[in-house]
């Protein structure tokens, strides 16, 4: 199998140094589905194919492999605090994914608190809180997100539990319609009620830089592999109290400071190291850390431009198609990543997307991506706006990332214009 960059390196004069943000693919796939997992960018490649030698146990050897390993591993948590521009005081806990990390957190909630979503969450940020956990309803708009949390906060507060903490939990952009939530605007609001902010980063991170200090964040969420760095590494990153009162959450090697012979004789760890059990993942952690530096050097502002005209092609496009419906929360103009979910009406979405692999060689995702409660109101409401009776009961996504092309999008359009009337 012949592995390329996408896209292909400059050919300039003199030695070029690969693009760390160059991603690995097979030519003549054409990947639209970055929001489910993205390609392996070059710099977590490298970063891997430099361990691999080197590789042994972390905070578990005095040998000079496995000194190395454990310095690589806790430079790594270092990068990726700097990448998310955590706290000196915040942790930051690998974790395997956002799904992961978002459990963690919720282990360590301390007793009695509420937590507050919306319903147009992924399962991952709906399905791990307790019971007694708020769902909002699904706002129109970013304006009607701040307001709802702020009157379903002022009603928690005058409730019969004032006092008890109150977590706050919303994505960064949605992995349904790529619209971003005001996430900072939000924390705002959970602060004056004195409640905590958790972003759940999983698509936002790949697209836009996330800042947990200049947004005032409380904790965020993201996978290693939606952000080019697979190998299984995610993070939680915030603020170190609650996590480090709570029980761990994977009990076992590395996260004691003392085990007695009593059954119950432990002593726990804090830090990090305390919901770390068991031998970490080093390669995924120096993957996803490679990764954050990466974008940490690159211009975001260039690739936000790159991506955002890619996305206008795609949905101009989409738009012109007469069969075609996009799926959206917010007005059209609200501001988003790459990810568009649409339906082609009179056609199982299903067998679209599987039309678009066989024929085309074209990857997307199709189905209600983790988040049935938004996906079937969109569905719905997608009816109601086109006036269409033929409307399927799945949609399809296509997302786009650092490798997409203006032909790769031209060449879906084409596929889909073939499907639609
Ligand atoms: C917004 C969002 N949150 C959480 C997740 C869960 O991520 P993972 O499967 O890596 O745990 C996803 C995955 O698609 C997502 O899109």
């Amino acid at each position: 199998m012949t592995v390329t960059l996408v896209p292909a390196l400059p050919t300039l004069p003199g030695p070029v140094r690969p693009d760390p943000l160059g991603v690995l693919g097979v030519p003549g796939e054409i990947n639209l589905d970055h929001a489910a997992s993205a390609p392996c960018a070059r710099a977590a490649a490298d970063a891997v194919a430099e361990l691999l030698p080197w590789y042994a146990s972390v905070h578990r050897g005095a040998g000079a492999l496995s000194r190395r390993c454990t310095l690589a591993y806790e430079r790594a948590r270092q990068t990726v605090a700097d990448f998310l521009g955590a706290r000196p005081t915040d942790h930051v806990i690998f974790t395997r994914n956002t799904t992961d990390a978002v459990n963690l957190l919720a282990r360590a909630l301390p007793a009695g608190t509420t937590v507050v979503t919306f319903g147009g969450e992924h399962h991952a940020n709906l399905l791990p809180w307790p019971r007694g956990s708020v769902r909002l309803p699904v706002p129109d708009s970013p304006a009607g997100a701040v307001r709802s949390l702020d009157a379903a906060l002022g009603e928690l507060a005058r409730d019969a539990r004032p006092g008890l903490p109150v977590l706050v939990s919303v994505t960064g952009a949605s992995n349904v319609t790529g619209e971003c939530w005001p996430v900072a605007e939000l924390a705002r609001v959970a602060h004056r009620y004195g409640a905590r902010i958790l972003v759940d980063a999983a698509q936002l991170a790949p697209h836009a830089p996330v800042d947990v200090t200049a947004s005032d964040l409380d904790y965020v969420a993201l996978s290693g592999h939606k952000l080019y760095a697979p190998f299984g590494a995610g993070v939680l990153v915030g603020r170190a109290d609650w996590l480090d009162a709570a029980p761990p959450y994977l009990p076992g090697g590395g996260a004691t400071s003392h085990v007695g012979a009593a059954t119950h004789d432990v002593r726990w760890t804090t830090g990090p190291a305390r919901h770390e059990g068991g031998t970490p993942n080093l390669l995924g952690a120096a993957a996803l850390a490679a990764v954050c530096a990466a974008f940490t050097a690159a211009d975001r502002a260039a690739l936000h431009a790159r991506e955002q005209a890619l996305l206008t092609r795609l949905r101009a496009g989409l738009a012109a198609l007469p069969d075609v419906v996009e799926l959206r929360t917010f007005g059209p103009t609200a501001p988003r990543v790459g990810i568009v979910s649409f339906v082609v009406a009179g056609r199982d979405s299903a067998e679209v997307a599987a039309h678009l692999a066989a024929r085309h060689r074209i990857g997307v995702r199709d189905g209600l991506f983790c988040a049935h409660p938004l996906t079937r109101r969109l569905l719905a409401e997608a009816a109601t706006r086109s006036g269409r009776t033929d409307l399927p009961p799945t949609a399809l996504r296509a997302s786009l990332g650092l490798g997409t092309t203006a032909h790769e999008i031209d060449t879906l359009l084409g596929a889909l214009a073939t499907l639609s009337r």
